[in-house]
């Protein structure tokens, strides 16, 4: 499987959300997707349309589900969790790509300033969450964004209020069309960065619900 980690030292930035995001992306565009949940929380309860797994009791856990899918068609999708910095290290090295999301505002950037020369890995790339709809908002938060290398930027995606879905416990409905539409594009970006970095991109549909315990 390729195997995508989503990190960085800030907490709240969209993390979680991104991660189901980008399973959901693939699942719906026929991959096989596996979502790995690293936080100490627990994981969301219930059903989700891609295997969700939890790591979170043993990180070393991750490293034996990378190697145990390493062969297989499919996408792996690494939750992390904010101000785990050596944590994010060794996922850094373990992984294909890294994305660090930012949320628009001054914090957000100092500190994937920071992660990107902390990790200084060519995987390693920011990708902007949250982008508002709002064109006077966005000429706003632009000036934030300017303060990152355009190389590191791997683009936009907007805010959806109903992300909020895939942090919802209970079990799996099919979300608003726009989460949708926000899991598909995200797949793409990142599958696209995937094969620019000549990893082969995943190519065999695949389809499980899996229920995390609990
Ligand atoms: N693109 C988006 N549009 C709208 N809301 C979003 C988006 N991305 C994240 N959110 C919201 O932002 C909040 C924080 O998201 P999330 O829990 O995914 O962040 P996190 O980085 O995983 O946080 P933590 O560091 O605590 O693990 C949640 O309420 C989520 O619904
Ligand atoms: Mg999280």
């Amino acid at each position: 499987m390729k195997t995508v980690a989503i990190l960085g030292s800030k907490g709240g930035t969209g993390k979680s959300s991104l991660a189901h995001g980008l399973a959901y992306g693939a699942h719906l565009l026929g991959h096989d997707a596996v979502m790995v949940h690293t936080e100490q929380r627990p994981p969301v309860k219930g059903s989700r349309p891609y295997r969700y797994l939890d790591a979170s009791a043993n990180y070393s856990l991750v490293t034996s589900l990378i190697r145990d899918h390493a062969d297989e068609q499919g996408f792996m999708v690494i939750d992390g969790a904010g101000n785990r910095p050596h944590v994010d290290l060794w996922v850094t090295r373990t992984v294909d790509l890294v994305l660090i999301p930012v949320t628009n505002s001054a914090e957000d950037v100092r500190c994937a300033l920071n992660d990107l020369s902390r990790f200084a890995d060519p995987r390693v790339l920011v990708l902007i969450n949250r982008w508002p709809a709002n064109r006077l908002v966005r000429m706003v938060l632009q000036k934030y964004v300017d303060q990152l290398p355009e190389s590191k930027v791997l683009g936009h995606v907007p805010e959806v209020g109903a992300m909020r879905r895939f942090l919802d416990d209970g079990e799996w409905r099919t979300p608003p069309t726009k989460v949708s539409n926000f899991s598909r594009r995200l797949f793409r970006l990142v599958n696209e960065a995937l094969e620019r970095r000549g990893v082969a991109p995943v190519v065999v549909a695949g389809d499980s619900m899996v229920s995390v315990p609990g």
